[in-house]
């Protein structure tokens, strides 16, 4: 943990967590996260943008004690939710005289989550600009990037665009800008897949207008600098555009070996269509099947198909299936088609159960179900080849939906 020069009188305090594991108990996060607020001395006056989240409130206050300033004049919230605004608390009461400034969104929430009042808020609209002498941060509302109050602060002096959690990641590094390593746009990419992506329309025209901005660079409030910003923007157009990959992805449970079959099966005939199958055993590891659920939902952020494949139990879908539909259905992929192929001991409802829990995923076409009573046999393994070659034959067509 330091504090890190990132432009001329702005310094990122990156309070580093490397040992989480998961987030919001949904996404698996295998390089930790951060949590990043920014600090910036003007000419005139200071500013502290966001605080940290509050298990490391001590560790926080103690690196901007190291800032080398008195105290900040201003702490600008850009986001309520704890991970950003947990440290506030705490910091008012070792900075009573600070002034705090934020949007009307912002201050809503923090009244009700952190039980600040209202008052003590100077309240900032859109376009509205807080100078601080040679850096004037101005104003740009993001709301549902990812809650209705995300707020930008573009620096005019330096370029500089503090984007709160638009375009972060959850990357623990020791450094403080990003590379164009594998690994820092897979982080980038499973941080989309869980706090963008059901959101992909509103962020697609945040990431234009921020791209029409050119920032010299991004500072997000999760994970490195970006200060070769077209990295990021890049990405971001490709995975909120509804274009798809020639990829299907099979999540899938099986008791006794039945769906198993069915996943190897399907598999194995789109392959023959050159078509790539990202498959994903939900009951391999029972004390992982979040890890695994939130594996799929990374693959699911540009793959053409979600193909479920689960055994009937109680007369429902598997609930490890059910658990990875809900949160597909919440987190809304771009996914082109989607599919239900299962077996059953004796009679079924998996398919009312299915579409009610994807209810959500209204722009992709559903495909005819595919259940079988018992272990599929010669007859069954054919339907399931005619149902890969229909599948693989859907995809190739997609034209200009393809990547
Ligand atoms: Fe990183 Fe929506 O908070």
């Amino acid at each position: 943990m330091s504090v890190q020069t990132i432009h001329n009188g702005i310094y990122c305090i990156d309070v580093q967590h490397p040992q989480r594991r998961m987030f919001d108990c949904l996404m698996p996060i295998k390089h930790g996260t951060t949590y990043n607020a920014y600090l910036v001395k003007g000419r005139e006056k200071t500013a502290l943008i966001d605080t940290a989240d509050p298990e490391f409130t001590e560790s926080f206050l103690e690196m901007l004690s190291g800032a080398d300033i008195k105290a900040p004049d201003y702490v600008v919230i850009l986001h309520t939710e704890q991970d950003h605004s947990g440290s506030l608390p705490e910091l008012l009461t070792r900075y009573p005289d600070v002034r705090l400034a934020a949007t009307a969104e912002v201050v809503k929430l923090v009244a009700t989550h952190l039980g600040i009042p209202k008052e003590r808020f100077e309240i900032f609209g859109e376009g509205d600009v807080l100078d601080l002498g040679d850096h004037k941060l101005r104003f740009m509302k993001i709301p549902f990037a990812h809650w209705p109050d995300n707020t930008m602060l573009y620096d005019e002096g330096s370029g500089v665009l503090f984007s709160s959690d638009l375009f972060g990641s959850h990357y623990s590094f020791d450094r403080v800008f990003a590379t164009n390593s594998h690994e820092t746009k897979g982080a980038a990419r499973a941080y989309f897949a869980e706090i963008m992506m059901p959101f992909s329309t509103q962020v697609r025209k945040y990431t234009e207008r921020v791209a029409q901005l050119a920032p010299t660079m991004i500072a997000a409030a999760h994970g490195p600098v970006w200060n070769n910003p077209s990295l990021i923007i890049e990405k971001y157009m490709k995975w909120t555009s509804d274009k798809v990959d020639k990829t299907v992805v099979i999540p899938f449970v099986s008791m006794h070996g039945s769906c198993g079959l069915i996943a190897d099966r399907l598999c194995m005939r789109l392959a023959r269509h050159g078509i790539s199958v990202l498959t994903h055993d939900l009951g391999k590891r029972p004390e992982s099947l979040s890890i695994e659920t939130g594996n799929v939902m990374l693959d699911l952020v540009t793959a053409a198909a979600l193909i479920f494949v689960t055994p009937t139990v109680l007369g429902g879908p598997h609930p490890a299936v059910a658990y990875c539909a809900m949160l597909a259905n919440a987190l809304k992929p771009q996914t082109a088609v989607i599919g239900l192929l299962g077996s059953y001991g004796w009679g079924t409802r998996v398919s009312e159960v299915m579409d009610g829990l994807t209810a959500g995923l209204k722009k992709a076409e559903r495909l005819d179900p595919l259940l079988f009573e018992g272990l599929p046999g010669e007859e069954e393994l054919l339907q399931i080849d005619k149902y890969a070659d229909a599948l693989a034959e859907k995809i190739n067509t997609l034209g200009d939906r393809l990547l």
